[in-house]
């Protein structure tokens, strides 16, 4: 097992990484307050996981909360069963809310803990690959806004990380997939031997090779903690974690919640991203080719829906949390390994973003069209 620490001050929290932590109340318990305990997951998750957890929690008043399944739960009335569920139940101040499940559970039982009795203990063990690289590190929690993806929510940092990596034996692999999106992510804004490593080991990613999976996890979260830790409210750096998520949340937002996955859409969104950098004459486009190629090989889509035209896409980042006094500020890269967050670009260049070809792009960068 590693572990590493988010550092903030008195709020600091360890990211325990390793195989069949679920079974390990060692690890858990002392991040307990009280007798009560609150899980949150969902209807998929519950049936693989549940009881193990449960079974750690041994003495403890434990009460499962099982959420339905889907981006396109993570809303207000989900939320509300959460209160209900609690309250039915006489949760009081010294209970801990546990997400296990992936993003979408983690987001929600953050948000529900950050606002139950304005604000009780919090756990997260993330079971999904994107969930475990990203979304269970660093406090952002909330639900989603129809007119807006993640627009509603609070920074609510939680007390443990508890990433038991064998839980990712059962994802489905277009779910894999969509988590390699943040991993990619990661070498793109900050970390270039990495991005070389991915290049090498993708593949034994996708076919869940332990020892690959583990560091790729351990790389990840190492670099996700120094940025909270740096910057945990996003008045500067963390901004650079959002790399293709504006083009992304457009893409989620336009096309119905779950109908991309998040990282699919991620995906997509850093190619554009990727495409906007290299006419912003940034990286060259044999480097804008190369990080295609990988974002392709971790099986995700390349190419934006064709149901959405520049407006569309215009029309969604207006609402994005990175709009400031009505100026878009986008995350583009310097290099591959370093981003940068700039409201300084041409408008003609974001919309040379949105018009450019992306199945020509993607064809110049070697892939072929079945597998874009
Ligand atoms: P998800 O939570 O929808 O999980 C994906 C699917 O996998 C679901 O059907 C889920 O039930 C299932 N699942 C989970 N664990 C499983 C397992 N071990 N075996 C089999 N099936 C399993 O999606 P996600 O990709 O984990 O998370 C996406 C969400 O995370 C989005 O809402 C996104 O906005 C959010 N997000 C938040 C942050 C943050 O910093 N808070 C960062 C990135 C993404
Ligand atoms: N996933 C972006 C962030 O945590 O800031």
């Amino acid at each position: 097992m590693q572990t590493l620490q988010v550092d903030l001050g008195e709020r600091s929290y360890p990211i325990h990484i390793g195989a069949n932590l679920l079974d390990r109340p060692d690890l858990l318990v002392p991040h307990l307050v009280g007798r009560q305990v609150a899980i949150v997951t969902n209807e998929t998750v519950a049936p693989l996981y549940l009881d193990r957890l449960h079974r750690s929690l041994e003495g403890r008043q434990v009460q499962p909360i099982v959420l339905p399944d889907g981006e396109s739960f993570k809303n207000w009335e989900t939320l509300q069963s959460i209160f209900d569920a609690m309250l039915s139940n006489r949760h009081d101040r010294k209970t801990t809310v546990i997400a296990l499940g992936g993003g979408v559970v983690g987001d929600m039982a953050g948000f529900a803990a950050a606002c139950y009795q304005r604000g009780v203990n919090f756990v997260q063990v993330p079971t999904t690959l994107l969930s475990q690289v990203d979304s269970s590190v660093g406090g952002k929690t909330g639900i989603n806004h129809p007119l807006g993806k993640n627009m509603v929510g609070a920074f609510y940092q939680p007390s443990l990380v508890l990433i038991d990596t064998s839980t990712l034996k059962t994802l489905p692999r277009r779910e894999l997939s969509a988590g390699l999106a943040e991993v990619i992510k990661y070498g793109l804004i900050c970390d270039e031997p990495f991005l070389a490593w991915l290049e090498d080991n993708v593949e034994a990613l996708l076919a869940l090779d332990d020892a690959s999976l583990t560091y790729a996890i351990e790389r990840s979260c190492a670099a996700k903690a120094k940025v909270v830790g740096a910057d945990e409210r996003e008045t500067g750096i963390r901004a650079t974690l959002n790399l293709g998520h504006t083009f992304g949340h457009a893409i989620e937002t336009h096309m119905g919640y779950g109908v991309w996955l998040h990282g699919e859409a991620v995906g997509a969104g850093m190619v554009m991203a990727l495409e906007m950098s290299r006419l912003l004459g940034a990286i060259s486009t044999a480097q804008r080719d190369r990080a295609i190629r990988l974002i392709a090989r971790g099986g995700l889509p390349v190419v934006p829906p064709e149901a959405m035209t520049p407006d569309d896409f215009l029309a969604h980042m207006a609402v994005d949390k990175k709009v400031l006094d009505g100026r878009l500020r986008l995350v583009l890269l310097k290099t591959l390994g370093e981003a940068i967050v700039t409201d300084e670009y041409p408008k003609a260049l974001l919309e040379a973003t949105l018009t450019a070809n992306y199945h020509d792009i993607a064809e110049e960068a070697g892939i072929n069209r079945e597998s874009k």
